[in-house]
C-alpha cells in the first residue's frame, strides 16, 4: 500500500496551531512529523524531518512567514508547502505562491479543501516519484436479493481490515433493510444519516468515533435505525461523506442495496471497482444482463465491473460456459456453496476469517481480497492468479509451521 504524507507544521499562534494539529491528527492520509511555534526554528525542523509537506501559517507575521516559505522551498525543494491563513488579500496569496507555495488554504480550514489540498500534493508527489496513496472503493451489488452482496462485502471488509497497514471501512448502503451490523455482532451507536447530516462539522477523529470498530479492524458505517430516516440522507451528502471516508482509510467496501437508488449510483461511479455478485440461475443472469446494459449509460462504469458468481456448486444451475455466453463476459471470481459455514457465520455474527479460516470458502474469499484489494485493478487472469497466490498464501503459516485454530 502506498504511504501516508509526512507533515511539520508551524503557527506561533497556540490555538490557531492547535486547531490545525487536531484536524491533521485525525487523518490517516497524513502523518504529523513535527510541529513548531517559532518561524525562526522551522527551516532547521524541516531541514531535520524532511516531511512530505510543511503547513505555514501566515498570520502570525505575514512578513516573516513569506520569508521563511522562500527558505524552506530552496533549502527542501523536495517539501511541498502548504500555507494557511485568514487573509484572502490577492496580493498577499500571489506573493505566497511565488515565495513557492503549491497551496493556499483559508481559516478557518474547511475539512473538504484541506483533503483536496493534500490530494492534489500527493498526486504530485507520486507523478514525481514521491509519496502519496490512494482509497480503493469496492462496491459490492448484487443480480438479486440473497445473492450474498452482504457477505461478500462484511468478508471481504474483514479480510482487507486484517492485513498489516490497511485500514478499512463498510458502509451499508440498504438503508432499509441492510444487515450489516447483523453480520458483524454490532449494535453501532451512529448511523448514514447521523455521518451525512453533520459531514460538515466532521473531522478524521469524529468520523472515526462515529464509525463502530469490530475486532478484525473492519470499520462499519450501519443504515439509519428506523424506515422514515432513509431520505434524509441525499446524495449530495452522501458524496461528501465518501470524500471524507476516502481520505481516512486506504480500502471503502459499500454493500450496495439492491434499489440501485441514487445513492448506489453515486457509489458506483466513485468505486474502483464493481463486484457484482450473482448466482447460476435464470433471473440473476437476466438481471445481470440488464444492469450490464445500463451500466453503459455512466462513463468509465461497465469497464470497472467484476461479476463474481456465488454459491458455485448449487444443485441445477446453469454451467459456467453458458453463463459466460448468456451475459458476454469472463466471470470474475467463483465462491462455492458452503450452506452450513455461511450460516454460522451469519448467526453468530463472526466473519469467515475468524470463524474458519481454513475452509474452502474463507480461502476464495481471500483470494478476491487479493485480486481486487491491492488498488490498481488487476485485468489479466494472470495478474489476478499471482496476485492472489501472492498475498493470500502468506496469510496462511509456513509448511510445519503452527496452524491457525479452526472453529469448525
Ligand atoms: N457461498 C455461499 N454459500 C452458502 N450460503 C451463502 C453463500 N453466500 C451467501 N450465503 C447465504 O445466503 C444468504 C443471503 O446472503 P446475503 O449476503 O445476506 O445476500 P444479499 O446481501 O445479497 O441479500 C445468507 O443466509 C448467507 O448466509
Ligand atoms: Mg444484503
Amino acid at each position: 500500500m502506498s504511504s501516508v504524507l509526512r507533515l511539520a507544521i508551524v503557527d506561533p499562534q497556540d490555538s490557531a496551531r492547535e486547531t490545525l494539529k487536531t484536524m491533521l491528527l485525525g487523518m490517516d492520509i497524513v502523518w504529523l512529523e513535527a510541529e513548531c511555534s517559532r518561524y525562526e526554528f522551522f527551516a532547521d525542523v524541516v531541514g531535520q524531518t524532511q516531511p512530505d509537506v510543511g503547513v505555514i501559517s501566515l498570520d502570525a507575521n505575514p512578513e516573516k512567514a513569506l520569508a521563511l516559505v522562500e527558505n524552506v522551498r530552496q533549502i527542501a525543494p523536495n517539501c511541498s508547502l502548504l500555507v494557511v491563513s485568514s487573509s484572502t488579500d490577492g496580493q498577499l496569496i500571489l506573493r505566497a505562491m511565488r515565495a513557492g507555495a503549491k497551496e493556499y488554504l483559508n481559516t478557518p480550514l474547511n475539512v473538504e479543501d484541506l483533503i483536496h489540498a493534500l490530494h492534489r500534493i500527493g498526486n504530485q508527489g507520486v507523478a514525481a516519484g514521491g509519496k502519496g496513496r490512494g482509497c480503493t472503493v469496492i462496491a459490492v451489488g448484487g443480480a438479486t436479493g440473497g445473492v450474498g452482496s452482504t457477505s461478500v462485502s462484511v468478508n471481504l471488509g474483514c479480510i482487507l481490515a486484517k492485513q498489516p497497514g490497511n485500514t478499512v471501512a463498510l458502509v451499508d448502503l440498504d438503508l432499509s433493510l441492510g444487515d450489516a451490523d447483523v453480520f458483524l455482532d454490532t449494535i453501532p451507536d451512529y448511523t448514514l444519516v447521523d455521518v451525512a447530516q453533520n459531514i460538515t462539522r466532521l473531522d478524521f477523529t469524529l468520523l472515526k468515533r462515529s464509525l463502530t470498530k469490530h475486532s478484525s479492524g473492519l470499520y462499519l458505517l450501519p443504515r439509519p435505525v428506523q424506515l422514515q430516516d432513509t431520505s434524509l440522507v441525499t446524495p449530495n451528502d452522501f458524496q461528501r461523506v465518501l470524500g471524507l471516508m476516502k481520505a481516512s482509510f486506504s480500502h471503502l467496501i459499500l454493500d450496495l442495496s439492491k434499489g440501485y437508488s441514487e445513492l448506489d449510483m453515486v457509489a458506483l461511479r466513485e468505486a474502483t471497482h464493481v463486484l457484482l455478485i450473482t448466482q447460476l440461475d435464470l433471473p440473476c443472469l437476466r438481471n445481470v444482463v440488464r444492469l450490464l446494459m445500463s451500466f453503459e449509460e455512466i462513463d468509465g462504469l461497465k469497464d470497472k465491473v467484476k461479476i463474481v458468481v456465488n454459491r458455485v456448486g448449487l444443485d441445477s444451475q446453469i454451467g459456467l460456459k453458458k453463463a459466460q455466453d448468456t451475459i458476454g463476459r469472463d466471470i470474475f471470481w467463483q465462491i462455492p456453496n458452503d450452506y452450513r459455514v455461511m450460516v454460522e457465520v451469519r448467526n453468530n455474527g463472526v466473519p469467515l476469517i475468524e470463524h474458519a479460516p481454513r475452509s474452502g470458502i474463507a480461502q476464495s474469499f481471500g483470494g478476491l481480497a487479493d485480486a481486487v484489494g491491492g488498488g490498481e485493478p488487476q485485468n489479466s487472469d494472470e495478474d489476478r492468479k499471482s496476485a492472489a497466490g501472492r498475498r493470500w498464501l502468506n496469510f496462511w503459516p509456513a509448511k510445519g509451521g503452527k496452524q491457525l485454530a479452526e472453529k469448525e
